[in-house]
């Protein structure tokens, strides 16, 4: 089975690369831009380390091109497409929204076009907690209303969404949304909060602390995430319209202020901390109803959060010797 992981050099991209490669009846391919979002360092180690995989190659490749994307499916006889390619961040968008619409709305389009050209079993998507925008009624359920987006970055993965229903609809493409919460580990992406603080904790600088911790966040380990895209590759919604969207999270929401002492515990050093207001398009809690996967995959994975910021900590101590 051949399967096109998206976005293989990003944070979730390597860990959904690992676990899947595991299963050695998969043959999986990965393609990334390796953009300068972030440090390009970071892609290029995650990927020598996929390097090793035999059942795993890497193409250079931007989803935004639609005639390399085409050759590439036509050549590798690709099965099933696990899009994670993305622009991700929320603030960002507020300054660069050209970047959100070029590789999140095109490339999406280009991703569902071949995917559909070459009868594809199964795409799965990642969208975001964002789409929520601010919400009343927690934990948040799959089928509440998403249609007020706080930022340009939830706006352009309700487009993707909402294509994607479309795409179901009119040619029966088997789609998997996955609306991703907080996901946090090693190897994760150095402008999201918990590398941020880490960093700036053990240089000693100054940590600007956002309508003063009181944010509340969903935090989901990165293990459970891809546990849970391993169990959903070869379940396609069986349905007239074969689409299907999930919330992918922990249901146990962190106050940003406490998910900071235990980074602070775990390197035993103290935080220098700015108090600020919140910022534009953020916010303020998200908390995942997680029964919909749980249910249809029949497990459930939960890492606790002590544990995986352990784990980050960790390897973020190893990575920066
Ligand atoms: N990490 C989270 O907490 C989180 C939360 C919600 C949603 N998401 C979504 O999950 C997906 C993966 O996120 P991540 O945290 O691994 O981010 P990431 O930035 O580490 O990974 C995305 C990868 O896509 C690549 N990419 C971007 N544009 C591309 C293009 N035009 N062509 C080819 N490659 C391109 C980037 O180089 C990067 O390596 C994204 O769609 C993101 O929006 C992530």
């Amino acid at each position: 089975m051949n399967i096109l992981v998206t976005g293989s050099s990003g944070f979730i991209g390597f860990h959904t690369v690992k676990k899947l490669s595991k299963n050695k009846n998969f043959k999986i391919f990965g393609i990334d831009n390796q953009n300068n979002y972030y440090d390009v360092k970071l892609k290029r180690d995650r990927e020598e380390i996929l390097k090793k995989i035999k059942n795993y190659s890497f193409t250079k490749l931007d989803i935004t091109n639609f005639s390399k994307l085409n050759t590439f499916f036509k050549k590798n006889k690709i099965k099933i497409v696990i899009h994670l390619a993305a622009q991700a961040g929320v603030r960002d968008s507020v300054t660069n929204p050209n970047k959100y619409f070029t590789n999140n709305i095109i490339g999406f389009f280009n991703i569902i076009q071949v995917s559909n050209l070459y009868k594809i079993k199964h795409l799965l998507f990642a969208s975001t907690s964002s789409v929520y925008g601010s919400q009343n009624k927690f934990p948040l359920k799959e089928n509440v209303d998403i249609n007020k987006p706080l930022s340009f970055y939830a706006a352009s993965k309700i487009s993707n969404e909402t294509i994607a229903y479309s795409y179901s609809n009119i040619f029966q493409l088997p789609c998997t949304c996955l609306r991703f919460f907080t996901v946090y580990g090693p190897y994760g992406r150095p402008d999201m909060a918990l590398y941020k603080f880490a960093s700036l904790i053990k240089t000693r600088k100054i940590l600007k602390l956002y309508n003063k911790g009181n944010h509340i966040r969903d935090f989901t380990y990165v293990d459970d995430v891809v546990n849970y895209i391993y169990e959903l590759v070869k379940k396609p919604y069986k349905h007239k319209i074969p689409y299907n969207v999930f919330n992918i999270g922990s249901n146990r929401p962190e106050t940003l202020k406490n998910f900071l002492k235990i980074i602070e515990d775990n390197l035993k050093m103290k935080a220098k901390i700015t108090y600020l207001d919140i910022q534009k398009g953020d916010i303020y809690k998200t908390h995942a109803d997680n029964l919909k996967i749980n249910k249809y995959i029949k497990k459930r994975f939960n890492t606790p959060l002590k544990k995986g910021i352990k784990n980050f900590i960790d390897w973020f101590i190893e990575y920066h010797k």
